[in-house]
């Protein structure tokens, strides 16, 4: 957004927007008099005014009608109040962005009628910039649109368009999959803390295993059996833990995980 005029306005400064505001400014995608913020708790305000150098105000209606592009940060539960109080701000040539887990685009865009409208679902690895965001884009939205939309997200990870019917399956992978992620982390170290290590060590050993092989896997290209099966030698150490792991389900238990998130998903966007 540097080169251009666009101002980027948030409605709800929480944990999301921060790290989206973060990411924006440290990448140099936006500069801080871009980006407006509204929140109704004057501390957030205080918070990210100082640490970012954006403006904020507690005054949803004034950070929209001065906005091009409008980013929906509130919790999901407030989208139908704010969508009402948005409306005789809103213009049909300004972007609307929602991050609101399981609002679809059909209720966005009855919201704000005529609008292009994004959905995005980031996750929280965001905060760091190591996120990956998934888009789909509204029957409005024109290549420009999502170029614009890619950009801003990038600054948090990567970003993948899908169409809205995949919506809850990734939620139920790259939404959910941080909590998964982190209940193999700790497991991991609780692992090595029980054939006796200090937990500090075990912990740094089990991070840097994760995201080693993670890495690995990304640089190489290398198939996830290719790589078990490069490190099982006959008789040894590793085929004695992935037996221990075949019989206590762990495949099929994150294969559930996800399953699970999706139909929980499912279910809350009918509520
Ligand atoms: N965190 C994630 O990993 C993640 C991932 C994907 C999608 N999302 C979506 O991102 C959205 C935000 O999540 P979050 O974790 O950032 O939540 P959050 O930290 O609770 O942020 C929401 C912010 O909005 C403020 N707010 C409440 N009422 C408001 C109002 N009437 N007008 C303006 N601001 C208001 C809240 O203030 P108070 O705290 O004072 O109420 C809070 O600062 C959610 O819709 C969620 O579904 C989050």
């Amino acid at each position: 957004m540097s080169h251009s005029q666009h101002q980027l306005g948030i409605i709800g400064g929480g944990v999301m927007a921060e790290s989206i505001v973060s990411c924006l400014i440290s990448k140099g995608v936006c500069q801080p008099a871009q980006i407006q913020v509204s929140d109704i708790s004057r501390d957030r305000l205080h918070h990210l005014i100082t640490q970012y150098q954006i403006q904020g105000m507690d005054d949803n209606l004034a950070v929209a009608s001065s906005s091009q592009v409008l980013l929906l940060a509130i919790k999901p539960q407030l989208f139908t109040e704010i969508a009402t109080q948005l409306q005789p701000a809103i213009r049909t040539d300004q972007l609307v962005i929602s991050i609101l887990a399981g609002v679809p685009l059909a209720r966005l865009e009855a919201a704000f009628g005529g609008c292009p409208v994004v959905r995005v679902m980031p996750n929280t690895p965001a905060i760091v910039g190591a996120g990956i965001s998934a888009i789909t884009v509204g029957i409005y939205v024109n290549e420009q649109h999502l170029a614009l939309v890619q950009r801003l997200f990038n600054a948090v990870g990567e970003v993948v368009t899908i169409p809205e019917s995949l919506m809850d399956a990734v939620t139920g992978l790259s939404g959910s999959g941080p909590a998964f992620v982190a209940l193999i982390l700790e497991a991991l170290t609780d692992g090595g803390v029980a054939v006796g290590l200090p937990r500090s060590l075990a912990s740094q050993l089990a991070l840097q295993t994760l995201w080693g092989t993670a890495t690995l896997v990304r640089e190489t290209g290398i198939h996830p059996a290719q790589l078990k099966d490069q490190v099982t030698s006959p008789g040894g150490t590793t085929i004695a833990g992935v037996a221990a792991l075949e019989q206590a389900g762990l495949r099929s238990a994150l294969m559930r995980a996800v399953q699970a998130a999706y139909q929980r998903s499912q279910e809350l966007g009918q509520i």
